[in-house]
Order: C-alpha cells, then structure tokens, then sequence
C-alpha cells in the first residue's frame, strides 16, 4: 500500500497549523468579548485591524511595546488615572486579567509598533 495519502495528509495538518493563529485560552477568550463591546468602538482590537478612532492606537501597536507584559498591562489597566483623558471608565479587576490575556497574544516577533 502506497504511504502517499498518508505523507499528503500530515503535510497539510502541519501546513493548517502553521497558518492558524495560537488557540486563545478560555479567559483571553473573555478578554476578546469583552474588547469587542467595550473598545473595539475606538481601537483596532484584532491583528492588523485599523482603529476605528484614529487617535486610538491599534492594540496590535500597544501590545508590541517593548517590555510590555501581560503583567505590566494589567498595573496600567487596573489604574484608571493611567488612563488617555478619552477613556473616561474603569475596568473591573477580573475583566483586566482577561484583556492582558488577550492583548498579549497580538506580540509578534518582529512586528514594529507604530507609536
Ligand atoms: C472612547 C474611545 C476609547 C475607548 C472606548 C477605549 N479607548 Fe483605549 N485609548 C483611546 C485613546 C484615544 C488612546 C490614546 C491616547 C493617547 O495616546 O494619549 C487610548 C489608549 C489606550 C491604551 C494605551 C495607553 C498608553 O498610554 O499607552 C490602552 C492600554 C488602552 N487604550 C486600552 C483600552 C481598553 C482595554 C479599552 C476597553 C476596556 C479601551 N482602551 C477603550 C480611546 C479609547
């Protein structure tokens, strides 16, 4: 029996892989809802997405920082006189693990932030 078939499938599991993104855990998961209904009226919250509200950078931008971690983002978040005067809110500690969840997984390696 030939192994073709076989060597056909396992290169396009691989090919698959390699072009989807990392599978979001359950809470950056939450992180992404939440961005949809909260900030995405002013940024670019998915990879490579334009901001609605040009003054507001792409989280593409944000979360390409150097230095920044999922940590770092969640002091900045948890702070709310950190915040631009044009976010006028605060975001509740649990929803602030989920954002810094989903925010980190736009790094990647190379990607030159903007700002
Ligand atoms: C009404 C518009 C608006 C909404 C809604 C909004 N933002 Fe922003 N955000 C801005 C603007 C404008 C800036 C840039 C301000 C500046 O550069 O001075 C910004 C900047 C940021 C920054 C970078 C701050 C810095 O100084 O580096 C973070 C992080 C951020 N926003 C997170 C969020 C999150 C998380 C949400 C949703 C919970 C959100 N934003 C919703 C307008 C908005």
């Amino acid at each position: 029996m030939s192994r073709l078939p076989l060597i056909a499938l396992a290169a396009l599991v691989i090919a698959t892989a390699a072009t989807q993104p990392p599978a979001l855990s359950k809470r950056a998961q939450r992180g992404l809802a939440f961005a949809q209904t909260h900030c995405a009226a002013c940024h670019g919250i998915a990879a490579n997405a334009t901001s609605p509200n040009p003054e507001a950078p792409p989280w593409d931008d944000i979360a390409n920082q150097p230095g920044l971690t999922a940590i770092t983002l969640r002091t900045f978040l948890r702070d709310s006189h950190n915040y631009p005067e044009a976010m006028n809110f605060t975001v509740d500690r649990a929803r602030v693990r989920e954002l810094a969840d989903y925010m980190v997984t736009l790094q990647r390696p190379g990607y030159k932030p903007s700002i």
